[in-house]
């Protein structure tokens, strides 16, 4: 699998079911997305493993991304195991998604027993080739650099809430200075930004659907979105924002919408 984070990746948040997990990752390995994105804490590393291993396309074509949850993010050097250090939770995500290597482990938050010994964890996971690349997600800049700064593996992306209602310019601009990808999760704002009459203007202009659109203006400008679904259909269509074109004005019209909101804030959240 090369470094690079392909284009748009499939969201499994909720997606707790084990039949329509391995489904909607089967659905979307045979639309084209080569990019799933899972986490420890959404319960479905092992229902991704398994739409991996039913789906024609070989497993090394298909980057596969999950997070290490608030409360696995110690790290005993001592070698002991513990369910919940670093370490070992990432040997468990891996065992569970069932492939050779783990393409991208993000640190969900930057919460609980955060750390240096996380970083620590990240980089042995990395020497030892457990882990292709480290990312963060749901850090603020100042958090992005502090990682860069301790880390000794690169770090390769920070995913945040991105969509219409939560355009992350500032993510954005930071992110080029820092070398990193922004990896957009809710790029369709759980499904609020596809109401939005700017979204819905140029959905019709260019004869593709809200959630295309929403998908197509994250691309354009330079996010990789991770659009959850668990419907066939809707993965389908979502990948079909790939052949919509926006031009800068369709960009501008949708980053201008006067609407603002954050929709996942939890109280372990950074001071955004
Ligand atoms: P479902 O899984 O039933 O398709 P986000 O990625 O912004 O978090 O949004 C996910 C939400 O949007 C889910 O409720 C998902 O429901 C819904 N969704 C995903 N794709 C589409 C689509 N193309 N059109 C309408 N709703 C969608």
């Amino acid at each position: 699998m090369s470094d690079e984070i392909p284009q748009i990746g499939l969201g499994t948040w909720k997606n707790k079911g084990q039949e329509t997990c391995a489904e909607a990752v089967e659905a979307a390995l045979d639309a084209g997305y080569r990019h799933i994105d899972t986490a420890q804490i959404y319960g479905n590393e092992r229902h991704v493993g398994e739409g991996l291993q039913n789906s024609d396309v070989p497993n090394d074509e298909v980057f596969v991304a999950t997070k290490i949850w608030n409360n696995n993010l110690k790290y005993d050097k001592s070698g002991k195991k513990h369910h919940d250090d670093a370490y070992e939770s990432a040997l468990r995500s891996r065992d569970l998604l069932n492939v050779d290597t783990i393409d991208l482990l993000y640190v969900h938050w930057p919460a609980e027993d955060y750390g240096d010994g996380t970083l620590e964890a990240l980089d042995r996971l990395y020497d030892e080739g457990v882990i292709e690349n480290v990312g963060v997600s749901n850090f603020t800049p100042e958090l992005v650099r502090e990682a860069q700064r301790k880390l000794d593996a690169p770090l390769v992306a920070n995913q945040v809430e991105m969509h219409p209602l939560l355009p992350q310019d500032e993510m954005l601009d930071f992110a080029d200075d820092a070398g990193i990808d922004v990896v957009a999760y809710s790029p369709l704002g759980r499904g609020k930004a596809l109401d939005l009459p700017e979204v819905q203007d140029v959905a019709e202009k260019h004869d593709a659907t809200p959630a295309q659109v929403c998908v197509a203006w994250s691309i354009e400008r330079g996010a990789k979105p991770i659009p959850k679904s668990e419907n066939p259909d809707r993965i389908r269509e979502n990948y079909g924002a790939l052949d919509v074109s926006l031009d800068s004005d369709d960009v501008e019209k949708i980053t201008s919408v006067d609407e603002r909101e954050r929709l996942i804030d939890p109280g372990f959240a950074p001071d955004w």
